[in-house]
């Protein structure tokens, strides 16, 4: 029978969620939330969020970790297969390159920014990031050098930034190298855990700093707290401002984008999804609106003051976490020490989220084309090295953006919106509500299908029309894409429909002449009583 065919499993339970949180907790929680937070709404920005992770998150991510599992009992671990074998229906499988690509699309800029964090690490041991972030525009400065943006005093070239790279995109590759628990689930059963320990050292140094600035004594943390969260209601009108949540909460969870549906196709049959899904949204949430909601805010407001946070929020969570958070490092006692730890911190972050990203292509190549896992491993590393190159010589000409936007924005909701589709309707809700539970450690709430059934696909379909309606003719003219740039957006966006078609055509190749397993829907069933 098909649920005895042998793939590679998790070692633990508590293994396998701490992996799931290591890809959910990343560079999202801790640049990216409290930057929208702080420009939709503050507090207000709660309200949508926590809507969107009810009425989303939590929904996809069950929907991923179910449907993974599923897959993974009849050999597959990705969307393509995983759709076509649970909905039994040849043609959705194409839509599955999204679950694919997407998560690789994001790994291929995301390592880049990676292994920036490790360089600005190493560079505040060494003392020069303190040197360079006495000052604002000398920290800027600092920044672009690294990139290698501009030539400077501080980096005459790009060779040290790409020797780091080397090494960020190696350690990612190594850790994949050894497969999902020899590799993942020993790198995160360390990493997390390391993570946890920096990120409440961070909080608890910025919930200690009082009021730093004698000429300011408003400017202290509590106010620096009320600036993040006094809401202001009147955004809520504002449909960018439940766009920007929703957003947050599938790149925060790294769901809708496929990599669950990966990781949970190494589960065994018997165990529990429901619980598990859950504690790790638990997780992420505590470490994005508790730890990562108390570090980069408040700190900047305490030092520079509302006025000066507002403007340094303009410039978004890469500005304040790479330009602002030195410039404050340089203002308290062994300011060094705190740079490292905020800069190994977001690394590590990184780090247990980039590896989690890989998975779905290696996973692709192995099960599709019975490669073995090693040859996996290098085809989609060679593939990743040269278009992380691509990143790296187009990074000022908008490259790193356009992929940000079509991976980590786009995507993640067009593959939500049909997988949740799949999964209540084609699937069914009554085999889909069966399959949660079974081997499950808790029951959901009887509510919770109407919302997996209803609410979640309604949502998802209302947000992706609000989408097309608003943004679509404005991205695809390049409104707003520097003149110079277009060239290479252009060159961007044609790689994407490049890889696109050679996945579709990969597919095809992968089930040619291939039966969909022996499972009539009844079997199926009785499997899951
Ligand atoms: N959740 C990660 C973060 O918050 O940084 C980003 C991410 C990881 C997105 C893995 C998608 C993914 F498949």
């Amino acid at each position: 029978m098909s649920g005895l065919i042998k793939r590679e499993r998790w070692g633990s339970k508590i293994g396998v969620i701490l992996a799931v949180a290591g890809s959910a907790v990343g560079l999202g929680n801790f640049l990216r939330f409290p930057v929208q937070a702080a420009q939709n709404g503050g507090g207000a920005f709660l309200i949508p969020y926590f809507i969107s992770l009810v009425l989303l998150g939590i929904p996809l991510m069950l929907t991923e970790w179910t449907l993974g599992r599923y897959g993974g009992m009849h050999g597959y671990g990705t969307a393509p297969s995983i759709f076509a074998v649970a909905t039994r229906n040849h043609f959705l499988k194409y839509f599955g390159v999204i679950g694919v690509l997407g998560p690789t699309i994001i790994f291929i800029w995301y390592t880049y920014v990676e292994s920036w964090l490790l360089g600005f690490a190493i560079h505040a041991l060494f003392g020069r990031l303190m040197e360079a972030a006495q000052d604002g525009s000398t920290m800027k400065a600092f920044l672009e050098g690294y990139q290698g943006i501009v030539s400077n005093s501080w980096f005459g070239g790009i060779g040290q930034t790409y020797i780091i790279f080397l090494f960020t995109f190696a350690i990612n590759f190594w850790v994949i190298f050894h497969g999902v628990k020899g590799g993942i689930e020993k790198f995160s059963k360390i990493a997390m855990p390391v993570l946890f320990i920096l990120g409440l050292i961070m909080m608890i140094r910025v919930i200690t700093l009082g009021a730093p600035n004698p000429a300011h004594p408003d400017w202290n943390v509590s106010n620096g707290f009320g600036y993040l969260w006094n809401p202001d209601f009147s955004r809520l009108k504002d449909v960018k401002v439940w766009m920007a949540a929703a957003g947050q909460v599938f790149f925060t969870l790294s769901t809708g984008i496929g990599m669950i549906l990966t990781y949970a196709s190494y589960l065994d049959r018997e165990d529990d999804v429901a619980l598990s899904s859950m504690t790790s949204v638990s997780i992420n949430e505590f470490v994005e609106v508790i730890l990562a909601g108390s570090i980069i805010i408040p700190a900047a407001f305490v030092f520079m003051g509302p006025a000066g946070l507002v403007e340094i929020a303009e410039g978004g969570g890469f500005n304040l976490g790479f330009v602002t958070m030195p410039q404050i490092f340089t203002k308290i006692s062994a300011g060094w020490l705190f740079a490292f730890i905020w800069f190994f911190m977001l690394f590590i972050a990184g780090a247990t989220s980039s590896v989690s990203m890989l998975q779905p292509a290696v996973a692709f190549v192995d099960d599709e084309f019975k490669l073995g896992r090693k040859k996996a491993v290098i085809i989609i590393a060679v593939f990743c090295f040269i278009a992380c190159n691509g990143v790296i010589i187009g990074l000022s000409h908008g490259v790193l953006d356009e992929l940000d936007f079509w991976s980590g924005t786009f995507s993640l909701v067009v593959l939500a919106t049909i997988e949740a589709i799949i999964f209540s309707w084609v699937f069914g809700i009554d085999r889909a509500w069966k399959e949660i539970h079974h081997g499950a450690d808790i029951q959901l709430p009887w509510s919770f299908r109407i919302v997996l059934k209803y609410v979640t696909p309604t949502f998802l379909l209302i947000l992706l029309g609000v989408w097309t309606y608003q943004l679509a003719i404005p991205t695809f003219k390049m409104v707003g894409v520097q003149p110079e740039n277009k060239i290479w957006v252009l060159g961007t966006r044609l790689g994407l429909v490049a890889v696109i078609i050679t996945m579709i055509i990969l597919v095809y190749w992968a089930w040619r002449g291939r039966p969909l397993p022996d499972i009539d829907i009844e079997t199926d069933e009785e499997n899951m009583l």
